[in-house]
Parts: C-alpha cells; sequence; structure tokens
C-alpha cells in the first residue's frame, strides 16, 4: 500500500469570520495535502471548526443568539471561503457533530478509567479570547500577553487532567524522537524547555456555563474547551477503533506557533496516557504580522482574504503567502509587498514566459509542439540542468515543509527560461534553415513550462491546469505523479496547444 500522509489545520473559533492569518494556515496544509497527492500518497486533509466555549458563547449572546445558532449561521461562512480559496479538505469536523460528542466523551472516561482525571480546585486568571489560563507571572499589565486585553478570574471546582505525571516521557521520549516530532527545531527547543521548567496538572472541565460537551461521568463539569477541541484530529477519522484512525493516525498536525504547548506538551501527553500513538509531527508556523504586530481581529488588524482575492486571484494569493515568508518564521503581510511580488514573479515571470512561447508556437508551429529533433545544444542542455537542479531541491524542500524554498526553486526555473529566451532568441529564428533550432528552443522553453506547471500545481491548482491544458498534454494535470512525470522529456512533440487568456494580467499599483 502507498504511504499515508494525513495533515490537519488547527479548528477555529467561530466567534467571528475568518482573517488572512486563518487562511495562511489552510493554504499551507492544503498545499501539503496537494503534494502528497501528487507523490501518489494515501492522503487524508481535515479541517474544522471550535465552537464550545465562553469565547463563542460570548460571541453568540452579543447577537442575540444561542450558541448553536450562532455556529449553524458562521461556519457556512468559513467553508464557502475556503471553496473559494481552492482548500481540498477531505472531511471538516465541527466540535458539535455528534460524532466528536461522542467521541472525545468516549476519550475522557477512558482517562477517568485509568486514574489520569482527578477533582480539585482551580484558582487564577483566564484570558478567554485564548482560551487560556495564566500565571499572574506570565500577565503583561495585568494583561493577556497575546490579545493585550484583561483577563478574568477563575475560581472553580475542576477537574484536572494529571499532565505533570508525563514530564519524563516527553523529554526522554518524545521529543527524543527522530525525525523530531516537533518542527522547527526552535519550536521543540521551547516546548522541551517549559516542560524541564516543570509542569502543573490542568483544568479540564468547567462548572460555571454549560456551552461545551458533558462529562460523561458527571454532567454538571462540561470539557474544558481546549482538552475538548484537541481531539478533534482522532475523533475526525473514528477513535479509537475505526479503519481511517488505524491506517491515518498519527498525523501532522499543522499549527501557528500560538498554540504550540497546547499541541506539543499537552496533546501527546493525553495520546500517551489514552495509549494512542501522539502526533507524528506538529509544525508550528510563525505569525502574520501587520504593523509589526500578530494580525487579529481582537487587535482590528484583520484582513478578509476576500480583499486580496478580488484585486490579485486566488492563485496569486496562495503563491504570495507560501512564497514571501520563511515559513516557520514570523513575516509581515503588505499591500506592496504582494503586489511587487505578483508583478515580477507571475505577471512578468511566469506569465510572460507561457503568453510568450505559446504565441510563437502558435505562429510559427500552427499551435502544434515543435520537435526538438536533434537541434538541441548546449543552451538547451543547460536549461534542463537547472530544471533537473530545482526539482531536486523543491522535493527536499516541500519534505521538510519549507514551502517558501520550493517556490524560490520553481521561481529560479522560471527566471533562467526567459533568460534563455532572451539569448536564444527565437523571434529571430526566421530562415528556413533555422526552423530545426526554432523548434529546440520552443521545445524546450515549453518542456520547462510543463515541468513549472507541475510542481507549481499544489499552490496554484486553477492557474497551473490551465497552463498545463494550454500545452495540449493528454493526460490531466490531475493524473500525474512525482517524481515520474517531471522528468524532461515528457512533452510530446505534435499536441496541439491553446492559447487563452493571460495567467496573471498586470495589476497596476
Ligand atoms: N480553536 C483554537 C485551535 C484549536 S485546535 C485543536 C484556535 N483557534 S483560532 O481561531 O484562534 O485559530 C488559531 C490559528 O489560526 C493559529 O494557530 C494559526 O494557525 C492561525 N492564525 C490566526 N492568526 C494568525 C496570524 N496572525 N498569523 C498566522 N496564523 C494565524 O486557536
Amino acid at each position: 500500500m502507498s504511504e499515508s500522509f494525513y495533515v490537519t489545520t488547527p479548528i477555529y473559533y467561530v466567534n467571528d469570520v475568518p482573517h488572512i492569518g486563518h487562511a495562511y494556515t489552510t493554504i499551507a496544509a492544503d498545499v501539503a495535502a496537494r503534494y502528497h497527492r501528487l507523490c501518489g500518497h494515501q492522503t487524508h486533509f481535515l479541517t474544522g471548526t471550535d465552537e464550545h466555549g465562553q469565547k463563542v458563547m460570548r460571541a453568540a449572546e452579543e447577537r442575540g443568539l444561542d450558541p448553536r445558532a450562532w455556529c449553524d449561521r458562521i461556519v457556512p461562512d468559513w467553508v464557502a471561503l475556503w471553496k473559494r480559496l481552492g482548500i481540498s479538505n477531505d472531511d471538516f469536523i465541527r466540535t458539535t457533530d455528534e460524532r466528536h460528542e461522542t467521541r472525545a466523551q468516549a476519550f475522557w472516561q477512558e482517562l477517568f478509567e485509568r486514574g489520569d482525571v482527578y477533582l480539585g480546585r482551580y484558582e487564577g486568571p483566564y484570558c478567554v479570547a485564548c482560551e487560556d489560563f495564566y500565571k499572574a507571572k506570565d500577565l503583561v499589565d495585568g494583561a493577556c500577553p497575546i490579545h493585550g486585553r484583561p483577563v478574568e478570574t477563575l475560581s472553580e471546582e475542576n477537574y484536572f487532567f494529571r499532565l505533570s505525571k508525563y514530564s519524563d516521557w516527553l523529554l526522554g521520549d518524545y521529543y527524543a524522537r527522530t525525525p523530531a516530532p516537533v518542527a522547527p527545531a526552535a519550536r521543540l527547543n521551547e516546548v522541551a524547555s517549559a516542560v524541564r521548567l516543570g509542569l502543573e496538572d490542568i483544568s479540564f472541565s468547567r462548572t460555571s456555563f454549560s456551552w461545551g460537551i458533558p462529562l460523561p461521568w458527571d454532567s454538571k463539569h462540561v470539557m474544558y474547551v481546549w482538552l475538548e477541541a484537541l481531539l478533534n484530529y482522532v475523533t475526525a477519522i473514528d477513535y479509537p477503533d475505526g479503519e481511517a484512525f488505524r491506517t491515518l493516525w498519527p498525523g501532522v498536525n499543522l499549527i501557528g506557533k500560538d498554540i504550540l504547548r497546547q499541541h506539543a506538551i499537552t496533546w501527546p501527553a493525553m495520546c500517551h496516557a489514552a495509549g494512542i500513538e501522539p502526533p507524528a509531527l506538529v509544525f508550528a508556523h510563525g505569525w502574520l504580522l501587520v504593523g509589526g504586530e500578530k494580525m487579529s481581529k481582537c487587535n482590528l488588524t484583520g484582513i478578509h482574504p476576500d480583499e486580496l482575492v478580488a484585486v490579485f486571484g486566488v492563485d496569486a494569493v496562495r503563491y504570495y503567502f507560501m512564497r514571501d515568508i520563511a515559513f516557520g518564521q514570523d513575516g509581515s503581510f503588505s499591500w506592496e509587498s504582494l503586489l511587487a511580488r505578483y508583478n515580477s514573479e507571475l505577471a512578468n515571470g511566469l506569465g510572460n514566459l507561457a503568453s510568450r512561447v505559446l504565441a510563437m508556437i502558435a505562429s510559427s508551429f500552427d499551435g502544434r509542439v515543435p520537435d526538438p529533433g536533434g537541434h538541441a545544444g548546449e543552451a538547451e542542455r543547460g536549461l534542463e540542468e537547472t530544471a533537473a537542479r530545482a526539482v531536486d531541491a523543491y522535493s527536499d524542500a516541500m519534505g521538510r515543509f519549507a514551502v517558501h524554498e520550493a517556490l524560490e526553486a520553481v521561481d529560479s526555473v522560471v527566471r533562467r527560461a526567459n533568460g534563455y529566451l532572451v539569448e536564444t532568441s527565437p523571434w529571430k529564428l526566421k530562415d528556413p534553415p533555422e526552423r530545426g533550432r526554432l523548434g529546440a528552443v520552443l521545445w524546450s522553453a515549453a518542456e520547462t513550462l510543463r515541468i513549472v506547471a507541475l510542481h507549481l500545481a499544489p499552490f496554484m491548482p486553477e492557474a497551473c491546469a490551465r497552463l498545463w491544458e494550454s500545452l495540449g498534454v493528454p493526460e490531466p494535470l490531475g493524473a500525474q505523479r512525482l517524481p515520474d512525470a517531471a522528468r524532461w522529456g515528457g512533452l510530446a512533440p505534435g499536441a496541439a496547444t491553446r492559447r487563452g487568456a493571460p495567467l496573471f494580467p498586470r495589476v497596476e499599483p
């Protein structure tokens, strides 16, 4: 059987509509899923919504709705946005789904019976925007360090999860595994240091409100939203004994660094406590910053993805976020950098390459892919080598979630191909004796476009499908498999090419 790849996004709070910070994670997960499908791996991609807890409950109250009615109203907006952004998730989980509620209860019942849950009392600061407990020493001027908003003080009888019991296992076993289960490396160091400083047991139930999943053994309590939400990664694939769970778990949890602790400390410990495998990889990317701060609705810096798509189109927006920010690090969003990248790499780079090559094939070869015959020389071999090197760099980078490096590799091929056209100047090869040479140049440039379309497809699925069709390749893009399809020489002479509308029309400032 083929390798399996199970990738998830965080499930998003539905207190409001999405902004591009949420879209950033979801696009990255989509790129990973599409890439693994392209490699022929058995791929499963999950996203969804986190609907319980006080944050969502208050959002509903502000609108005069009960929480369930509010969620039912807003969730379709999220689903529709993911569709517009070309997100190819195989499943969508809502934590109000019955499948999640019953399996989350089964999970915690198991931990209760194993003695990992006990009744205690919690007192301390709580940030509803994070849905997280804080220590007084971690607050900044009495406010949440992430949201900068005042915290509340909780004082309740709660059940606790014996997280502290798992410190040794996390440090001695989980974090020591190869390949590392938490990435990038700086994030692994960060959680390992936090565990070394000492873990405390964690409050995992609430009694002061009821918008949550009741504990099966004590229905006065609902589950603390985080320790319920994390379970979505397994409840969606039929934990504990479904076929999907057996074949797909452990998976890759892609997250933003704001929720690292929950995913790289609490979640693996919960899995281990329940006797299931912890996640194979927790990969935490950085923040999208606006004006130097984490973009967020709370800080009024949230930008809706549709605002960008309206100007640049879906593919370009996906490309920009994956290209402009080193995946794993923080990066600043700006309209100026989006415009600059779009015009230089997509409109003038790839778009211009495609339209020039297809126009010359149309005018000189009646739209049929020319036969390179025996006319390829050193320049063509140079282009072929550049493409081969980029293909290797791309697959190495994709294996490490270094999507920005993968795109740099592809862009280097586009730049070389445009340079190659300037050097070989096919528009000057007009005389009949030069026809063989002209065919070789245009075939090589078109073959480069084929390889570029293949590798950019996970990032820009629509534009690449159009480019692929315009090259006249008979088998659809979706039927291609790496690495075989990436071999130089795949473009069949004689195929009918097609010139369409420009892939990336220039956008004026
Ligand atoms: N519901 C929890 C996650 C539970 S997962 C079991 C949650 N939801 S959230 O709606 O606040 O989304 C958080 C995630 O959205 C971040 O981890 C990150 O993936 C993404 N982002 C939100 N704002 C972001 C930025 N400004 N920059 C990058 N990603 C951001 O936390």
